[in-house]
């Protein structure tokens, strides 16, 4: 899955990596959306069945976005804001 972003594009840039791929994102976004609309593909493969996730309900409730972020352990990609230099590996 990758994000288009359709709108507000004019925000700040910021550079971070997932799993040393790097990822171009702007200042405000989610960790989520940075993640997806710089072309991560998916954050984690699921415990539960088969197939990768991507978040589903966007909001902090679902669990379905960890991620390990350097120095910040396991968070939820949707509740966290991007930031410049984080280190991000799949959850
Ligand atoms: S997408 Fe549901 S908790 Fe993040």
């Amino acid at each position: 899955m990758k994000l288009a972003r359709l709108r507000d594009q004019a925000r700040p840039g910021i550079a971070l990596t997932l799993e040393g791929m790097p990822i171009a994102a702007q200042q405000g976004d989610t960790l989520l959306t940075a993640l997806l609309a710089g072309g991560a593909g998916y954050l984690r493969d699921s415990e539960f069945g088969d197939g990768p996730r991507a978040g589903f309900c966007l909001m902090g409730a679902c669990q379905d976005c960890w991620v390990e972020v350097e120095g910040m352990g396991r968070i939820r990609a949707c509740t966290t804001l991007a930031e410049a230099g984080m280190r991000v590996r799949r959850g």
